[in-house]
Protein backbone atom coordinates (compact mmCIF):
# COMPACT_ATOMS: atom_id res chain seq x y z
CA UNK A 1 0.00 0.00 0.00
CA UNK A 2 2.56 2.27 1.00
CA UNK A 3 4.89 2.11 -2.38
CA UNK A 4 1.51 2.85 -4.39
CA UNK A 5 0.19 6.07 -2.48
CA UNK A 6 3.59 6.96 -2.56
CA UNK A 7 3.30 6.87 -6.40
CA UNK A 8 -0.24 9.22 -5.93
CA UNK A 9 1.78 11.30 -3.84
CA UNK A 10 -0.57 10.64 -0.76
CA UNK A 11 1.03 9.83 2.34
CA UNK A 12 -0.17 6.81 4.22
CA UNK A 13 -0.04 8.96 7.48
CA UNK A 14 -2.90 7.61 9.92
CA UNK A 15 -4.83 10.87 10.82
CA UNK A 16 -5.86 11.33 14.31
CA UNK A 17 -9.04 11.53 14.36
CA UNK A 18 -10.79 14.88 15.21
CA UNK A 19 -14.78 15.18 16.24
CA UNK A 20 -16.17 18.12 13.87
CA UNK A 21 -16.72 21.14 15.98
CA UNK A 22 -20.75 22.06 14.68
CA UNK A 23 -21.65 18.31 14.55
CA UNK A 24 -24.98 18.03 16.66
CA UNK A 25 -24.65 16.39 20.27
CA UNK A 26 -25.77 12.84 20.63
CA UNK A 27 -29.03 12.50 23.02
CA UNK A 28 -28.63 8.75 23.32
CA UNK A 29 -26.32 6.37 24.80
CA UNK A 30 -23.91 3.79 22.78
CA UNK A 31 -25.56 2.25 19.57
CA UNK A 32 -25.44 -1.53 20.67
CA UNK A 33 -23.94 -3.73 16.95
CA UNK A 34 -23.38 -7.12 17.24
CA UNK A 35 -21.46 -9.35 14.64
CA UNK A 36 -21.85 -13.09 14.66
CA UNK A 37 -19.07 -14.94 12.90
CA UNK A 38 -21.27 -17.71 13.39
CA UNK A 39 -24.43 -16.58 10.86
CA UNK A 40 -23.16 -17.03 7.32
CA UNK A 41 -24.62 -15.51 4.29
CA UNK A 42 -23.69 -14.88 0.79
CA UNK A 43 -20.42 -15.31 -0.68
CA UNK A 44 -19.28 -11.99 -2.33
CA UNK A 45 -17.89 -11.65 -6.02
CA UNK A 46 -16.84 -7.50 -6.17
CA UNK A 47 -17.55 -4.86 -7.21
CA UNK A 48 -17.29 -3.11 -10.56
CA UNK A 49 -18.08 -1.19 -13.75
CA UNK A 50 -18.36 -1.12 -17.78
CA UNK A 51 -16.27 0.30 -20.06
CA UNK A 52 -19.23 -0.17 -22.85
CA UNK A 53 -19.98 1.71 -25.99
CA UNK A 54 -17.00 2.48 -26.96
CA UNK A 55 -16.40 5.12 -23.67
CA UNK A 56 -13.08 2.13 -22.55
CA UNK A 57 -11.21 4.71 -25.81
CA UNK A 58 -11.64 7.65 -23.75
CA UNK A 59 -10.11 5.91 -20.46
CA UNK A 60 -7.89 4.21 -23.00
CA UNK A 61 -6.25 7.51 -24.53
CA UNK A 62 -8.69 8.41 -27.14
CA UNK A 63 -9.12 11.72 -25.65
CA UNK A 64 -5.44 12.47 -24.49
CA UNK A 65 -5.62 10.71 -21.51
CA UNK A 66 -1.91 10.04 -21.18
CA UNK A 67 -0.42 6.69 -21.21
CA UNK A 68 0.65 7.35 -17.24
CA UNK A 69 -3.40 8.74 -16.35
CA UNK A 70 -4.45 5.83 -17.97
CA UNK A 71 -2.89 3.56 -15.41
CA UNK A 72 -3.82 5.86 -12.66
CA UNK A 73 -7.38 5.91 -13.43
CA UNK A 74 -7.30 2.07 -13.29
CA UNK A 75 -5.52 1.68 -9.97
CA UNK A 76 -8.31 4.29 -9.29
CA UNK A 77 -10.65 2.12 -9.75
CA UNK A 78 -9.59 -1.62 -9.45
CA UNK A 79 -6.68 -1.27 -6.79
CA UNK A 80 -7.07 -2.90 -3.75
CA UNK A 81 -6.13 -0.04 -1.80
CA UNK A 82 -7.85 2.49 -3.86
CA UNK A 83 -11.50 1.76 -5.17
CA UNK A 84 -11.17 -1.61 -4.43
CA UNK A 85 -13.28 -2.77 -7.47
CA UNK A 86 -12.86 -6.00 -8.93
CA UNK A 87 -15.09 -6.89 -12.17
CA UNK A 88 -15.42 -5.66 -15.24
CA UNK A 89 -17.91 -5.84 -17.74
CA UNK A 90 -17.43 -5.88 -21.12
CA UNK A 91 -19.89 -5.66 -23.69
CA UNK A 92 -19.61 -8.39 -26.55
CA UNK A 93 -20.39 -6.24 -30.10
CA UNK A 94 -23.40 -7.42 -32.13
CA UNK A 95 -23.55 -5.76 -35.31
CA UNK A 96 -21.14 -6.73 -38.11
CA UNK A 97 -19.14 -3.70 -37.08
CA UNK A 98 -18.48 -3.83 -33.42
CA UNK A 99 -19.03 -8.10 -33.49
CA UNK A 100 -16.99 -10.94 -34.26
CA UNK A 101 -19.35 -11.90 -37.48
CA UNK A 102 -18.40 -9.48 -40.46
CA UNK A 103 -21.09 -10.90 -42.73
CA UNK A 104 -23.67 -13.73 -41.86
CA UNK A 105 -23.59 -17.51 -42.05
CA UNK A 106 -26.06 -18.96 -44.63
CA UNK A 107 -26.86 -21.34 -42.54
CA UNK A 108 -26.69 -21.88 -38.36
CA UNK A 109 -24.95 -25.30 -39.88
CA UNK A 110 -22.79 -23.30 -42.43
CA UNK A 111 -19.03 -21.94 -41.74
CA UNK A 112 -19.44 -19.08 -39.54
CA UNK A 113 -16.39 -16.81 -41.25
CA UNK A 114 -15.33 -15.26 -37.50
CA UNK A 115 -13.54 -12.00 -37.71
CA UNK A 116 -11.49 -11.01 -34.68
CA UNK A 117 -11.70 -8.56 -31.48
CA UNK A 118 -9.57 -6.06 -34.34
CA UNK A 119 -6.54 -5.85 -36.19
CA UNK A 120 -5.36 -3.25 -33.21
CA UNK A 121 -5.09 -4.39 -29.98
CA UNK A 122 -5.26 -0.70 -29.32
CA UNK A 123 -9.18 -0.65 -30.35
CA UNK A 124 -9.63 -3.93 -30.85
CA UNK A 125 -12.98 -4.74 -29.20
CA UNK A 126 -13.57 -1.48 -28.57
CA UNK A 127 -11.26 -0.22 -26.75
CA UNK A 128 -12.30 -3.16 -24.03
CA UNK A 129 -9.17 -5.46 -24.41
CA UNK A 130 -6.85 -2.66 -23.96
CA UNK A 131 -8.83 -1.09 -20.54
CA UNK A 132 -9.20 -4.66 -19.85
CA UNK A 133 -5.48 -5.35 -19.78
CA UNK A 134 -4.89 -2.27 -17.49
CA UNK A 135 -7.30 -2.74 -15.41
CA UNK A 136 -5.20 -6.23 -15.11
CA UNK A 137 -2.11 -4.54 -13.81
CA UNK A 138 -4.17 -2.54 -11.40
CA UNK A 139 -5.91 -5.89 -9.88
CA UNK A 140 -4.28 -8.85 -11.45
CA UNK A 141 -7.62 -10.99 -9.80
CA UNK A 142 -9.39 -9.12 -12.10
CA UNK A 143 -12.74 -10.58 -12.91
CA UNK A 144 -14.33 -10.40 -16.65
CA UNK A 145 -17.50 -10.39 -17.13
CA UNK A 146 -18.47 -10.82 -20.97
CA UNK A 147 -22.18 -10.00 -21.62
CA UNK A 148 -24.19 -9.48 -24.85
CA UNK A 149 -26.57 -6.75 -25.50
CA UNK A 150 -28.19 -8.70 -28.80
CA UNK A 151 -27.55 -11.22 -30.82
CA UNK A 152 -26.30 -10.91 -34.28
CA UNK A 153 -28.79 -9.60 -36.52
CA UNK A 154 -29.31 -12.10 -38.54
CA UNK A 155 -30.12 -14.78 -35.94
CA UNK A 156 -32.94 -12.50 -34.71
CA UNK A 157 -36.73 -12.00 -35.66
CA UNK A 158 -35.73 -8.71 -36.68
CA UNK A 159 -33.14 -9.08 -38.08
CA UNK A 160 -30.98 -6.07 -36.76
CA UNK A 161 -29.28 -6.04 -33.63
CA UNK A 162 -31.24 -3.21 -32.14
CA UNK A 163 -35.35 -2.28 -31.78
CA UNK A 164 -35.66 -5.47 -29.53
CA UNK A 165 -36.44 -8.98 -31.54
CA UNK A 166 -36.24 -12.62 -30.64
CA UNK A 167 -33.83 -15.17 -31.06
CA UNK A 168 -35.13 -16.95 -33.91
CA UNK A 169 -35.83 -20.89 -32.48
CA UNK A 170 -37.18 -19.35 -28.46
CA UNK A 171 -40.75 -19.90 -28.36
CA UNK A 172 -42.58 -16.86 -29.87
CA UNK A 173 -40.19 -16.50 -32.61
CA UNK A 174 -41.40 -16.99 -36.26
CA UNK A 175 -37.96 -17.76 -38.32
CA UNK A 176 -37.72 -20.41 -40.60
CA UNK A 177 -34.23 -21.43 -39.07
CA UNK A 178 -32.72 -22.10 -35.60
CA UNK A 179 -29.95 -19.73 -34.50
CA UNK A 180 -29.81 -21.10 -30.90
CA UNK A 181 -26.59 -22.84 -31.22
CA UNK A 182 -25.06 -20.32 -33.64
CA UNK A 183 -25.54 -17.53 -30.75
CA UNK A 184 -24.07 -19.80 -28.36
CA UNK A 185 -20.87 -20.89 -30.29
CA UNK A 186 -20.82 -17.35 -31.15
CA UNK A 187 -20.20 -16.18 -27.08
CA UNK A 188 -18.25 -18.82 -26.53
CA UNK A 189 -16.33 -17.72 -29.68
CA UNK A 190 -15.87 -14.29 -28.14
CA UNK A 191 -14.62 -16.34 -25.33
CA UNK A 192 -11.92 -18.12 -27.03
CA UNK A 193 -10.56 -14.72 -28.63
CA UNK A 194 -10.24 -13.59 -24.93
CA UNK A 195 -8.18 -16.18 -24.29
CA UNK A 196 -5.81 -16.01 -27.25
CA UNK A 197 -5.08 -12.74 -26.12
CA UNK A 198 -3.95 -14.63 -22.57
CA UNK A 199 -7.17 -13.28 -20.63
CA UNK A 200 -9.63 -15.63 -19.15
CA UNK A 201 -12.98 -14.66 -19.11
CA UNK A 202 -15.03 -15.60 -16.05
CA UNK A 203 -18.78 -15.28 -16.77
CA UNK A 204 -20.67 -14.98 -20.08
CA UNK A 205 -24.05 -13.44 -20.13
CA UNK A 206 -26.55 -13.56 -23.94
CA UNK A 207 -28.76 -11.10 -22.45
CA UNK A 208 -29.11 -7.29 -21.53
CA UNK A 209 -32.20 -5.67 -20.40
CA UNK A 210 -34.33 -8.82 -21.87
CA UNK A 211 -37.06 -7.04 -20.63
CA UNK A 212 -36.74 -3.64 -22.43
CA UNK A 213 -36.64 -3.06 -26.10
CA UNK A 214 -34.82 0.24 -27.26
CA UNK A 215 -34.75 1.20 -31.18
CA UNK A 216 -31.66 2.96 -30.96
CA UNK A 217 -28.92 0.65 -29.60
CA UNK A 218 -28.42 -3.24 -29.63
CA UNK A 219 -31.06 -5.13 -27.58
CA UNK A 220 -32.91 -8.24 -27.47
CA UNK A 221 -36.35 -9.52 -25.89
CA UNK A 222 -36.64 -12.01 -23.65
CA UNK A 223 -38.90 -13.34 -20.85
CA UNK A 224 -37.95 -16.07 -19.02
CA UNK A 225 -39.34 -18.69 -20.94
CA UNK A 226 -37.83 -17.98 -24.15
CA UNK A 227 -34.79 -17.39 -21.90
CA UNK A 228 -35.36 -21.13 -20.71
CA UNK A 229 -35.25 -22.20 -24.71
CA UNK A 230 -31.88 -20.89 -24.95
CA UNK A 231 -29.97 -21.53 -21.86
CA UNK A 232 -30.99 -25.06 -22.53
CA UNK A 233 -28.52 -24.78 -25.65
CA UNK A 234 -26.13 -22.15 -24.08
CA UNK A 235 -25.54 -23.58 -21.07
CA UNK A 236 -24.35 -27.24 -21.82
CA UNK A 237 -22.16 -25.21 -25.09
CA UNK A 238 -20.42 -23.31 -22.48
CA UNK A 239 -19.56 -26.06 -19.96
CA UNK A 240 -18.23 -28.37 -22.78
CA UNK A 241 -15.92 -25.59 -23.61
CA UNK A 242 -14.93 -24.35 -19.94
CA UNK A 243 -16.50 -26.05 -16.76
CA UNK A 244 -14.91 -23.20 -14.23
CA UNK A 245 -16.99 -20.25 -17.08
CA UNK A 246 -19.66 -18.76 -15.11
CA UNK A 247 -23.03 -18.49 -17.46
CA UNK A 248 -25.42 -15.39 -16.11
CA UNK A 249 -29.44 -14.98 -16.68
CA UNK A 250 -30.16 -12.72 -17.28
CA UNK A 251 -29.27 -8.69 -16.39
CA UNK A 252 -33.15 -7.50 -16.48
CA UNK A 253 -33.37 -3.44 -15.87
CA UNK A 254 -34.71 -4.14 -12.35
CA UNK A 255 -34.82 -6.73 -9.39
CA UNK A 256 -38.55 -7.46 -9.81
CA UNK A 257 -38.10 -7.73 -13.57
CA UNK A 258 -35.33 -10.07 -12.86
CA UNK A 259 -37.10 -12.12 -10.19
CA UNK A 260 -40.09 -12.33 -13.15
CA UNK A 261 -37.74 -14.33 -15.40
CA UNK A 262 -36.16 -16.48 -12.77
CA UNK A 263 -39.32 -17.44 -11.74
CA UNK A 264 -40.98 -18.34 -15.19
CA UNK A 265 -36.96 -19.58 -16.19
CA UNK A 266 -37.66 -22.27 -13.23
CA UNK A 267 -41.49 -22.84 -14.29
CA UNK A 268 -39.85 -23.70 -17.95
CA UNK A 269 -37.57 -26.55 -16.39
CA UNK A 270 -34.44 -24.12 -16.55
CA UNK A 271 -34.18 -22.96 -13.50
CA UNK A 272 -30.53 -24.57 -13.17
CA UNK A 273 -29.41 -23.28 -16.38
CA UNK A 274 -27.34 -20.37 -14.96
CA UNK A 275 -24.51 -20.10 -12.32
CA UNK A 276 -25.17 -16.16 -11.12
CA UNK A 277 -28.45 -14.53 -11.38
CA UNK A 278 -27.47 -10.94 -12.77
CA UNK A 279 -30.05 -7.82 -12.49
CA UNK A 280 -29.80 -3.97 -13.05
CA UNK A 281 -31.56 -1.65 -10.28
CA UNK A 282 -33.29 1.09 -12.62
CA UNK A 283 -36.45 0.70 -12.30
CA UNK A 284 -36.56 -1.68 -9.19
CA UNK A 285 -34.61 -2.17 -6.10
CA UNK A 286 -34.73 -5.47 -4.48
CA UNK A 287 -36.91 -6.09 -1.21
CA UNK A 288 -36.32 -9.35 -0.43
CA UNK A 289 -33.77 -12.12 -1.16
CA UNK A 290 -33.98 -13.89 -5.50
CA UNK A 291 -35.77 -16.70 -6.55
CA UNK A 292 -32.80 -18.60 -7.53
CA UNK A 293 -31.97 -22.01 -6.80
CA UNK A 294 -29.36 -21.17 -4.65
CA UNK A 295 -27.06 -19.58 -6.94
CA UNK A 296 -25.83 -15.93 -6.01
CA UNK A 297 -27.10 -12.57 -7.18
CA UNK A 298 -24.80 -9.90 -8.68
CA UNK A 299 -26.24 -6.27 -9.24
CA UNK A 300 -24.25 -5.68 -12.71
CA UNK A 301 -25.46 -1.96 -13.72
CA UNK A 302 -26.68 0.97 -12.09
CA UNK A 303 -26.31 4.77 -12.34
CA UNK A 304 -27.99 8.03 -12.90
CA UNK A 305 -29.42 8.30 -16.02
CA UNK A 306 -30.59 12.12 -15.70
CA UNK A 307 -27.97 14.06 -13.83
CA UNK A 308 -25.09 15.91 -14.40
CA UNK A 309 -21.96 15.42 -13.44
CA UNK A 310 -21.70 15.34 -9.57
CA UNK A 311 -18.71 14.18 -7.15
CA UNK A 312 -20.64 15.07 -3.71
CA UNK A 313 -20.78 12.99 -0.81
CA UNK A 314 -24.15 14.00 1.17
CA UNK A 315 -25.01 17.36 -0.01
CA UNK A 316 -28.80 17.06 -1.11
CA UNK A 317 -29.49 13.46 -0.79
CA UNK A 318 -29.60 13.14 -4.46
CA UNK A 319 -29.45 9.45 -6.36
CA UNK A 320 -25.75 10.10 -7.52
CA UNK A 321 -24.35 11.22 -4.06
CA UNK A 322 -21.91 8.32 -2.56
CA UNK A 323 -24.07 8.56 0.79
CA UNK A 324 -26.78 7.37 -0.78
CA UNK A 325 -24.83 4.80 -2.77
CA UNK A 326 -23.27 3.19 0.49
CA UNK A 327 -26.83 2.85 1.18
CA UNK A 328 -28.21 1.34 -1.66
CA UNK A 329 -25.37 -1.53 -1.50
CA UNK A 330 -25.88 -2.11 2.13
CA UNK A 331 -29.60 -2.70 1.10
CA UNK A 332 -28.79 -5.17 -1.34
CA UNK A 333 -26.53 -7.00 0.41
CA UNK A 334 -28.45 -7.26 3.52
CA UNK A 335 -31.47 -7.60 1.81
CA UNK A 336 -31.17 -9.77 -0.95
CA UNK A 337 -27.82 -11.50 -0.10
CA UNK A 338 -26.53 -9.69 -3.72
CA UNK A 339 -22.93 -10.51 -3.91
CA UNK A 340 -21.54 -7.97 -5.49
CA UNK A 341 -22.42 -4.10 -7.21
CA UNK A 342 -21.59 -3.15 -10.10
CA UNK A 343 -21.75 0.61 -11.37
CA UNK A 344 -22.80 1.21 -15.16
CA UNK A 345 -19.58 3.16 -16.70
CA UNK A 346 -15.99 3.62 -15.31
CA UNK A 347 -15.06 6.55 -16.46
CA UNK A 348 -15.62 8.51 -19.56
CA UNK A 349 -14.53 12.23 -20.88
CA UNK A 350 -17.57 14.02 -20.51
CA UNK A 351 -18.62 17.22 -20.80
CA UNK A 352 -20.07 17.26 -17.35
CA UNK A 353 -22.93 19.32 -18.26
CA UNK A 354 -25.77 17.00 -20.02
CA UNK A 355 -28.06 14.48 -18.58
CA UNK A 356 -26.56 11.15 -17.75
CA UNK A 357 -23.37 12.56 -17.25
CA UNK A 358 -23.14 11.30 -13.77
CA UNK A 359 -23.16 7.33 -15.59
CA UNK A 360 -19.54 7.38 -14.57
CA UNK A 361 -17.87 7.06 -11.53
CA UNK A 362 -14.42 9.04 -13.06
CA UNK A 363 -14.75 12.02 -15.23
CA UNK A 364 -11.74 12.38 -17.90
CA UNK A 365 -11.58 16.08 -19.17
CA UNK A 366 -8.45 15.50 -21.71
CA UNK A 367 -5.43 14.87 -20.17
CA UNK A 368 -6.92 14.76 -16.21
CA UNK A 369 -9.30 13.59 -14.01
CA UNK A 370 -12.17 14.05 -11.42
CA UNK A 371 -13.00 11.28 -9.20
CA UNK A 372 -16.67 11.11 -8.36
CA UNK A 373 -17.00 10.27 -4.40
CA UNK A 374 -19.71 7.62 -5.72
CA UNK A 375 -16.06 5.67 -5.78
CA UNK A 376 -15.47 6.17 -2.05
CA UNK A 377 -19.06 3.96 -0.97
CA UNK A 378 -17.64 1.33 -2.94
CA UNK A 379 -14.20 1.37 -1.78
CA UNK A 380 -15.62 1.25 1.24
CA UNK A 381 -16.90 -2.15 1.02
CA UNK A 382 -14.91 -3.23 -1.77
CA UNK A 383 -11.55 -2.74 -0.77
CA UNK A 384 -12.04 -4.88 2.65
CA UNK A 385 -14.65 -7.10 1.88
CA UNK A 386 -12.74 -8.94 -0.66
CA UNK A 387 -13.80 -11.37 -3.72
CA UNK A 388 -14.70 -14.78 -2.04
CA UNK A 389 -15.20 -13.02 1.65
CA UNK A 390 -18.38 -14.41 3.30
CA UNK A 391 -20.96 -12.08 4.40
CA UNK A 392 -21.74 -12.37 8.82
CA UNK A 393 -24.67 -11.52 10.34
CA UNK A 394 -24.32 -7.98 12.14
CA UNK A 395 -27.40 -6.17 13.99
CA UNK A 396 -27.26 -2.84 15.10
CA UNK A 397 -29.61 -1.06 18.00
CA UNK A 398 -30.41 1.88 16.19
CA UNK A 399 -32.68 2.51 13.10
CA UNK A 400 -30.17 4.60 11.79
CA UNK A 401 -27.15 3.11 11.80
CA UNK A 402 -26.81 0.69 8.91
CA UNK A 403 -24.32 -2.68 9.24
CA UNK A 404 -22.64 -5.23 7.90
CA UNK A 405 -19.79 -7.22 7.98
CA UNK A 406 -17.84 -9.41 6.23
CA UNK A 407 -15.08 -12.63 6.60
CA UNK A 408 -11.90 -12.92 4.65
CA UNK A 409 -10.73 -16.21 3.56
CA UNK A 410 -7.74 -15.40 5.67
CA UNK A 411 -10.13 -14.15 8.73
CA UNK A 412 -9.72 -10.39 8.41
CA UNK A 413 -12.82 -8.80 9.28
CA UNK A 414 -14.50 -5.82 7.18
CA UNK A 415 -17.25 -4.01 9.53
CA UNK A 416 -18.49 -0.94 6.90
CA UNK A 417 -20.64 1.10 9.47
CA UNK A 418 -23.13 3.86 7.67
CA UNK A 419 -24.43 6.46 10.27
CA UNK A 420 -27.49 8.03 8.74
CA UNK A 421 -27.76 10.66 11.33
CA UNK A 422 -27.17 13.98 11.89
CA UNK A 423 -25.29 13.62 14.90
CA UNK A 424 -21.59 11.99 15.41
CA UNK A 425 -22.31 8.91 17.60
CA UNK A 426 -21.00 6.01 20.05
CA UNK A 427 -20.76 2.90 19.22
CA UNK A 428 -19.97 -0.57 20.82
CA UNK A 429 -18.99 -2.99 18.00
CA UNK A 430 -19.04 -6.72 19.49
CA UNK A 431 -18.01 -9.29 17.23
CA UNK A 432 -18.58 -13.04 18.46
CA UNK A 433 -18.13 -16.14 16.44
CA UNK A 434 -15.13 -15.28 14.48
CA UNK A 435 -12.67 -18.18 14.81
CA UNK A 436 -9.93 -16.59 13.54
CA UNK A 437 -10.23 -13.17 15.75
CA UNK A 438 -7.11 -13.58 17.92
CA UNK A 439 -5.52 -9.89 19.25
CA UNK A 440 -6.48 -8.17 15.79
CA UNK A 441 -6.59 -3.97 15.95
CA UNK A 442 -9.14 -2.44 13.97
CA UNK A 443 -8.25 0.21 11.62
CA UNK A 444 -11.31 2.71 11.18
CA UNK A 445 -11.53 3.95 7.18
CA UNK A 446 -13.94 7.04 7.11
CA UNK A 447 -15.46 8.20 3.77
CA UNK A 448 -17.78 11.53 3.73
CA UNK A 449 -17.42 14.97 2.68
CA UNK A 450 -13.92 15.76 3.66
CA UNK A 451 -12.55 11.93 3.72
CA UNK A 452 -12.23 9.71 0.96
CA UNK A 453 -11.98 6.25 2.48
CA UNK A 454 -9.34 7.45 4.87
CA UNK A 455 -7.46 5.71 7.56
CA UNK A 456 -8.74 8.13 10.35
CA UNK A 457 -7.79 5.68 13.71
CA UNK A 458 -7.25 2.52 15.11
CA UNK A 459 -8.28 0.81 17.59
CA UNK A 460 -7.69 -2.45 20.25
CA UNK A 461 -10.03 -4.67 20.09
CA UNK A 462 -10.67 -5.65 23.94
CA UNK A 463 -12.61 -9.15 24.39
CA UNK A 464 -14.52 -8.73 20.93
CA UNK A 465 -15.48 -5.54 21.77
CA UNK A 466 -14.37 -2.23 19.87
CA UNK A 467 -15.58 1.37 21.51
CA UNK A 468 -15.79 4.02 18.69
CA UNK A 469 -17.35 6.77 17.47
CA UNK A 470 -18.70 7.37 14.20
CA UNK A 471 -19.37 11.20 12.18
CA UNK A 472 -22.68 12.04 10.68
CA UNK A 473 -23.93 11.23 7.37
CA UNK A 474 -20.47 8.89 7.00
CA UNK A 475 -19.60 5.58 6.39
CA UNK A 476 -16.68 4.24 8.42
CA UNK A 477 -15.02 0.64 7.65
CA UNK A 478 -13.64 -1.16 10.89
CA UNK A 479 -11.29 -3.35 9.22
CA UNK A 480 -9.73 -5.99 11.56
CA UNK A 481 -6.98 -7.40 10.86
C1 LIG B 1 -14.78 -13.58 -44.14
O1 LIG B 1 -14.74 -12.30 -43.53
C2 LIG B 1 -13.71 -11.48 -44.01
C3 LIG B 1 -13.75 -10.21 -43.17
O2 LIG B 1 -13.59 -10.52 -41.82
C4 LIG B 1 -13.91 -11.17 -45.47
O3 LIG B 1 -12.83 -10.41 -45.93
C5 LIG B 1 -14.00 -12.49 -46.24
O4 LIG B 1 -14.34 -12.23 -47.58
C6 LIG B 1 -15.06 -13.40 -45.63
N1 LIG B 1 -15.03 -14.69 -46.26
C7 LIG B 1 -16.14 -15.29 -46.65
C8 LIG B 1 -15.97 -16.65 -47.28
O5 LIG B 1 -17.25 -14.80 -46.51
C1 LIG C 1 -41.50 -11.98 -37.49
O1 LIG C 1 -41.87 -11.07 -36.46
C2 LIG C 1 -41.26 -9.79 -36.55
C3 LIG C 1 -41.59 -9.00 -35.33
O2 LIG C 1 -42.52 -9.59 -34.53
C4 LIG C 1 -41.70 -9.12 -37.81
O3 LIG C 1 -41.09 -7.85 -37.91
C5 LIG C 1 -41.31 -9.98 -39.00
O4 LIG C 1 -41.79 -9.44 -40.18
C6 LIG C 1 -41.85 -11.41 -38.86
N1 LIG C 1 -41.23 -12.23 -39.88
C7 LIG C 1 -41.89 -13.17 -40.53
C8 LIG C 1 -41.08 -13.97 -41.52
O5 LIG C 1 -43.07 -13.37 -40.35
C1 LIG D 1 -23.67 18.02 -6.70
O1 LIG D 1 -25.06 18.16 -6.44
C2 LIG D 1 -25.34 18.98 -5.33
C3 LIG D 1 -26.83 18.94 -5.13
O2 LIG D 1 -27.53 19.04 -6.32
C4 LIG D 1 -24.81 20.40 -5.58
O3 LIG D 1 -25.05 21.19 -4.44
C5 LIG D 1 -23.33 20.32 -5.84
O4 LIG D 1 -22.81 21.58 -6.18
C6 LIG D 1 -23.04 19.36 -6.98
N1 LIG D 1 -21.61 19.21 -7.14
C7 LIG D 1 -21.03 19.24 -8.32
C8 LIG D 1 -19.54 19.10 -8.34
O5 LIG D 1 -21.65 19.36 -9.33
C1 LIG E 1 -13.84 15.90 -23.65
O1 LIG E 1 -13.98 16.65 -22.45
C2 LIG E 1 -13.78 18.05 -22.63
C3 LIG E 1 -13.78 18.67 -21.23
O2 LIG E 1 -14.96 18.38 -20.55
C4 LIG E 1 -14.83 18.62 -23.55
O3 LIG E 1 -14.61 20.00 -23.75
C5 LIG E 1 -14.76 17.87 -24.88
O4 LIG E 1 -15.81 18.32 -25.72
C6 LIG E 1 -14.86 16.39 -24.67
N1 LIG E 1 -14.66 15.68 -25.91
C7 LIG E 1 -15.57 14.85 -26.39
C8 LIG E 1 -15.23 14.18 -27.69
O5 LIG E 1 -16.63 14.62 -25.82
C1 LIG F 1 -11.29 13.45 -2.14
O1 LIG F 1 -11.70 13.12 -3.45
C2 LIG F 1 -12.33 14.18 -4.11
C3 LIG F 1 -12.86 13.64 -5.40
O2 LIG F 1 -13.49 12.42 -5.20
C4 LIG F 1 -11.33 15.31 -4.29
O3 LIG F 1 -11.97 16.39 -4.90
C5 LIG F 1 -10.80 15.72 -2.94
O4 LIG F 1 -9.77 16.65 -3.09
C6 LIG F 1 -10.25 14.53 -2.19
N1 LIG F 1 -9.95 14.93 -0.82
C7 LIG F 1 -8.86 14.53 -0.19
C8 LIG F 1 -8.70 14.99 1.21
O5 LIG F 1 -8.04 13.79 -0.72
C1 LIG G 1 -6.14 -10.74 4.37
O1 LIG G 1 -6.92 -10.49 3.22
C2 LIG G 1 -7.28 -9.12 3.07
C3 LIG G 1 -8.22 -9.06 1.90
O2 LIG G 1 -7.67 -9.64 0.76
C4 LIG G 1 -6.04 -8.28 2.87
O3 LIG G 1 -6.41 -6.92 2.73
C5 LIG G 1 -5.15 -8.44 4.06
O4 LIG G 1 -3.96 -7.75 3.86
C6 LIG G 1 -4.85 -9.91 4.34
N1 LIG G 1 -4.20 -9.96 5.62
C7 LIG G 1 -3.30 -10.86 5.93
C8 LIG G 1 -2.76 -10.78 7.29
O5 LIG G 1 -2.92 -11.69 5.12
Amino acid sequence: MASFLALLGASAVTAQYVPVPWAYVQKEPPVQVSVNGAVRHQTMMGGGCSGAFGVACDQTGSQGLSPENQQLVSHYLFNENLGGLSILRNRIGSSPTDGILSSCPTAPNAKFNYSSLGTNDATADSCQLKLTQQAKIANPDLFIYADAWSAPGCFKTDATDINGGLICGVRGSNCTQDWRQGYADYLVQYVKFYADKGIKVDMLGAYNEPDFNPVSYASMESDGYQAADFLKVLYPTVKKYRKDLLVSCCDATGARQERDILYDLNSAGAGKMYDVATWHNYPSEPKQKFNTNGQPNLETEWSDGSGTWNTTWDVTGQEAEGFQWALYMHNAFVNADTSGYLHWWCSQNSSGTTAGSDAVLIKLPYNSFEVSRRLWAFAGYFRFARPGSVRIDAMSSAETLYVSAFENKNGTIAIPVINAAHFERDVDIKVDGCAKLGKKMATAYLADNEHNNTAVARYTVKGGVIRASVLPRSMTTFFLE
